[in-house]
């Protein structure tokens, strides 16, 4: 088989979008899942129960398949398992349950093997038999054999799901699932539904504090950045040292993270909004005192300040605040949290600290009344 496996790496380079939807399931991978090594580890998903492997949410066996909800997963790697499956129609259906319209399906089988006996149904393991068999649910992105020295041909079928549930492909879900936020599922949710009320708010979206992109990513879905500036700051370095401001548990976890707490590289940020299908964000990297100071950004519409300290806050505030627009949305995702982010902010707000709206028991809003 090493031969077939070989190959069957080398097609799956080639015929998997560069951007899966995950979550990526290797189905049937079992011990040998590692092989997928190389092929998945360009994806940056992170994971779902058991880390499976580079890329690789989880590894289930075949009869596991009535434990994934419908429309649950993103993209399905089926190598090598259907012919042992005792029925690969029930199979096909199976697949096309779990994967989530858009998702991505590749299926490899053997249609022949000197060890395998000559099989009267062979046929479904042919290229015209996997089209038969995942051709309805699943347009082709490609299909063809793999012969192999030693008489052993394989065959495959990579595919996208056409149609079926979509039950679970809300850009929240996406986005969380992706592993690209550290914001719960519900907040996000919460923060879509408000943003999406600034959909007709002319400027720009300004975040600071971006991280991997999630939120970024789910503000601007929710306010559409057609024309739109879109700018992410972010020092890609982790967090600054916290002062006496931030508190014992800023001090605390800093002390055991350092500098790697948050983390992370702008690719992260690009890919997160692959995978939210939006247009490139500009990304602007750097310390908050070095980058805000100099952003060249038109009026403001909607201004996240996610960067958890006080200094961080202090400086978005007084010099991005006086570009929010009049009714343009400020939100703050840490007030509730981080003592250092809420005296910034309630240093800055004065008196119309009172106007801040609660998003949930943490996070907080507020429309902004008057220029300047
Ligand atoms: C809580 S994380 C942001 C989480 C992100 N919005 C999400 O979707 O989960 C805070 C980010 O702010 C950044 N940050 C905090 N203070 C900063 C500063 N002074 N300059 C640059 N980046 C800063 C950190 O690097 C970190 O990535």
């Amino acid at each position: 088989m090493g031969e077939l496996r070989q190959k069957t790496v080398d097609i799956l380079r080639k015929v998997l979008p560069e951007a899966l939807p995950t979550p990526v399931i290797d189905l049937g991978g079992g011990a040998r899942h590692g092989w997928l090594e190389g092929v998945l580890a360009r994806q940056d998903i992170g994971s779902w129960d058991a880390v499976a492997g580079p890329g690789v949410d989880r590894v289930v066996d075949g009869c596991h398949m009535p434990e994934i909800a419908d429309g649950q997963v993103g993209t399905l790697i089926s190598n090598y398992t259907l012919e042992h499956v005792a029925q690969p129609f029930n199979f096909a259906t199976e697949v096309a349950r779990v994967v989530f319209r858009h998702g991505v399906l590749f299926v490899s089988t053997v249609l022949a093997h000197p060890l395998h006996g000559p099989g009267e149904d062979n046929w479904r393991f042919s290229v015209m038999g996997l089209q038969h068999l995942f051709g309805r649910d699943f347009s082709e992105i490609a299909s063809g054999i793999i012969p192999c020295a030693g008489g052993i041909i394989g065959t495959y079928f990579c595919g996208k799901r056409h149609k079926g549930t979509n039950t679970d492909f809300s850009i929240t879900a996406l986005i969380s699932r992706a592993k690209c936020t550290r914001m719960q599922y519900s907040r996000l949710q919460a923060l879509h539904a408000l943003a999406s009320q600034w959909r007709r708010i002319d400027g720009a979206f300004v975040e600071c504090g971006c991280w991997r992109g999630g939120s970024a990513a789910v503000i601007a879905d929710a306010i559409g950045v057609g024309g739109r500036e879109v700018f992410l700051l972010d020092s890609f370095q982790g967090m600054p040292e916290p002062e006496e401001v931030d508190g014992l548990k800023a001090r605390e976890k800093w002390d055991a993270a350092g500098s790697r707490w948050c983390a992370c590289e702008p690719e992260n940020v690009y890919r997160t909004f692959e995978i939210a299908r939006l247009p490139r964000p500009t990304i602007i990297e750097g310390w908050f005192d070095e980058t805000v100071p100099k952003l060249l950004t038109g009026p403001i519409a909607v201004l996240h300040l996610d960067g958890d300290f006080y200094e961080s806050t202090r400086v978005c505030f007084t010099h991005l605040y006086p570009k929010l627009v009049k009714g343009g949305l400020l939100i703050l995702d840490d007030y509730g949290h981080w003592p250092g982010a809420r005296k910034a902010t309630d240093e800055y707000l004065g008196m119309s600290k009172e106007k801040l709206q609660h998003l949930d028991y943490e996070s907080v809003y507020l429309v902004k009344e008057a220029d300047g």
